[in-house]
């Protein structure tokens, strides 16, 4: 079991497979980032599988690929399969902006994907274009629909923009409801990648928009997630509020980034390297990173003791 010195079960790794994406979403990166990682940097799905098998034999149980974009990762599916027979019972999952998903969703099921999370801002064309400064939205759609009905368990991401898609929260929710699916509004976490004028709506602006229509009956924290569910007549949906709430007492998380970076914390800049240690196939001194990495997991993150700091690392390279 992984244990950090603050007493948190760590069991649960977010592993980003690449930085790439083929949005440009403006909370991520509106610009092609100067900061791609060459792809002689990147460890292999072989290298990175070594890490996963030592790391779910010390406890992790849940793990989530993530991006960028993770489905751009030629042979991804094949990765998957690799942690599925290593331990068929892992939470497996990804986070994906649903673009390629109807072209890769049965391989995924094959390969033992449980969980699908997808990046839905706007159920308008032109706004997604506006946001992900591409012609998306139909894809997404078609993505979250196959994914459905290939019996994955599907959830939408919606970061809440002010002027953006504020107006269409209650059309989003309705659209999730639809589909039986469950909805988290995000807040918008500053960072300095992310489109400068860009502002995002608070869990109190977001509530007080879907309480136009709906009646909350009860709100609870998540158990190790930072999302609290709110249950309407008969849906629940979540909110993903870091501005608001403080969840980093029960984080349960490490991030391992598409180049090897193990990364205690989302909004903390020091990481440590497994890279070299995979590479000469040495487990014991990547079990020792890993231990070392959660001796320094930070209490909480930056944010909230520097109010509202604006994060240096990007999303696209944590995969958030
Ligand atoms: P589930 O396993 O379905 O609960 O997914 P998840 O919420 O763990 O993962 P997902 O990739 O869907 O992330 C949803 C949002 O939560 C994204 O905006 C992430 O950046 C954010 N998020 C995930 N982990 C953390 C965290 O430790 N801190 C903060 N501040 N945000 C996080
Ligand atoms: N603030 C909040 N959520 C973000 N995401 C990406 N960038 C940000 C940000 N700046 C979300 C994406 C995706 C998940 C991995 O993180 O929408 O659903
Ligand atoms: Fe790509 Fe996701 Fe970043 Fe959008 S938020 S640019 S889809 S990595």
């Amino acid at each position: 079991m992984l244990i950090d010195k603050y007493g948190r079960k760590i069991n649960y790794m977010r592993i980003s497979v690449t930085q790439r994406c083929n949005f440009r979403c403006l909370y991520c990166m509106p610009k092609i980032p100067f900061d791609w990682v060459p792809k002689e940097n990147l460890l292999t799905f072989e290298e990175m599988f070594l890490f996963v098998k030592v790391a779910i034999d010390e406890g992790i149980s849940k793990i989530r690929i993530t991006g960028g974009e993770p489905l751009l990762r030629k042979d991804l599916d094949v990765f998957i399969s690799m942690i599925h027979n290593y331990k068929k019972d892992i939470d497996l999952a990804i986070t994906t902006n649903g673009y390629f998903l109807k072209d890769y969703a049965k391989d995924l099921k094959k390969a033992g994907l449980k969980r699908i999370n997808v990046s839905l801002d706007t159920l308008d064309p032109k706004k997604a274009k506006m946001i992900s400064q591409k012609e998306v939205l139909s894809n997404v759609l078609a993505g979250i629909e196959e994914a459905i009905n290939l019996g994955f368990k599907v959830k939408i991401n919606t970061v809440a923009l002010k002027n953006l898609n504020d107006n269409e929260l209650i059309s989003l929710l309705e659209y999730a409801k639809s589909l039986n699916i469950q909805i988290r509004f995000i807040e918008f976490m500053e960072n300095y990648h992310a489109y400068g004028k860009l502002q995002g709506l608070k869990s109190n602006e977001i509530l007080e928009i879907l309480k136009q229509k709906y009646k909350i009956i009860s709100s609870r924290k998540a158990q190790n997630s930072p999302v609290t569910l709110y249950e309407i007549n008969d849906y629940t949906f979540g909110i993903i509020d870091p501005h608001s709430h403080e969840f980093c007492d029960t984080c349960n998380r490490i991030r391992l980034s598409a180049d090897g970076l193990l990364i205690p914390c989302l909004y903390y800049d020091e990481s440590l390297s497994i890279k070299e240690a995979v590479k000469r196939k040495d487990l014991k001194a990547a079990v020792e990173i890993l231990k070392e990495v959660l001796r320094n997991k930070p209490e909480k993150n930056k944010w909230s003791i520097v109010d509202n700091e604006t994060s240096s690392r990007a999303f696209y390279q944590t995969g958030g």
